[in-house]
């Protein structure tokens, strides 16, 4: 299954969000890829990668450590990290359109890993407010797809609990949706939320009325988390909010539709 995550913010917790479920479902047992689009490198910094990534590495013609695998338990983390230097984003991606070498090179090494490791789940990072078919998102969706053409496709939208981020998302949400009929909406998730009953119900019956607006089957509510707030630890010691580890056990009996974690 491949799970890619959007959001219109930068800062609201996508990247966490990744990680976390990547790493509560590789204690489970499954073999987790991480697909690091994004431009910071989240990911791929908890994870201990602190090299270039992939497509910065192609572009300056140098060799780097882009990729690393973690065992957790009975199963896998692994990280591939795309971009890591926001500033280059845009740049690189471009040339990489332009510059059929780099672009073939990019190809190979790419379509490399997913050929020779096969995962139970594909986890995508994203850019805040990526659209669907930018060059910086393209290139991996491309490849991703002529290796992995059949694979189950989902997507989970991320947004804090501010009125404005909500219906930023809502209209976000509409305009992904429009722009591809690959995969499928899977779920919100309204990440940060103060931790108090009425905060967390409010937010609650608004996520529903979301759900129900934008035809996804699952709601995520995730408080503020005083632990996590601007963590900057290892993997190790990233600890996993418990609507996350819900999910994941969720997610691996196939209960895709029909639910609010809060
Ligand atoms: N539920 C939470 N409670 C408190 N802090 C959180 C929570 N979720 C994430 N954070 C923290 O918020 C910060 C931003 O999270 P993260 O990097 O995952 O956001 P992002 O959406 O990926 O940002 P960007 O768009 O810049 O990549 C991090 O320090 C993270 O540890
Ligand atoms: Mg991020």
């Amino acid at each position: 299954m491949r799970i890619t995550v959007y959001g219109v913010k930068g800062g609201i917790g996508k990247s966490t969000i990744c990680l976390t479920l990547g790493k509560t479902l590789a204690r489970k047992g499954k073999k987790v890829l991480i697909i690091d689009r994004d431009p910071l490198g989240w990911s791929s910094n908890v994870i201990g990668i602190k090299d270039k990534g992939l497509i910065n590495s192609i572009i300056d013609n140098i060799s780097a450590n882009f990729f690393k695998s973690v065992k957790i338990e009975n199963g896998y983390l692994d990280v591939i990290k795309f971009y890591g230097d926001p500033s280059r984003v845009f740049n690189d991606s471009y040339i990489l359109t332009r510059n059929r070498e780099a672009k073939k090179k990019f190809e190979e090494i790419y379509s490399n890993i997913l050929h020779t490791n096969k995962y139970d789940f594909y986890i995508v990072d994203n850019f805040a407010m990526v659209n669907y078919n930018n060059d910086i998102v393209f290139h991996e969706r491309e490849v991703f797809y002529r290796i992995l053409p059949n694979i189950e496709s989902y997507r989970i939208y991320v947004s804090d609990h501010s009125a404005t981020t909500l219906k930023n998302t809502e209209n976000y949400i509409e305009k992904i949706e429009k722009s591809t009929n690959i995969g499928k909406p899977l779920g919100l998730t309204v990440n940060m939320v103060p931790p108090y009953p009425k905060d967390l119900e409010d937010i609650r019956i608004e996520v529903e009325k979301i759900l129900q607006r934008k035809k996804l089957g699952i709601g995520i509510i995730i408080p503020f988390i005083e632990k996590l707030f601007g963590f900057s630890g290892t993997l190790n010691e990233l600890d996993i909010p418990n609507q996350i580890d819900k999910l994941s056990d969720n997610i691996i009996k196939g209960f895709l539709t029909g639910y609010t974690i809060t």
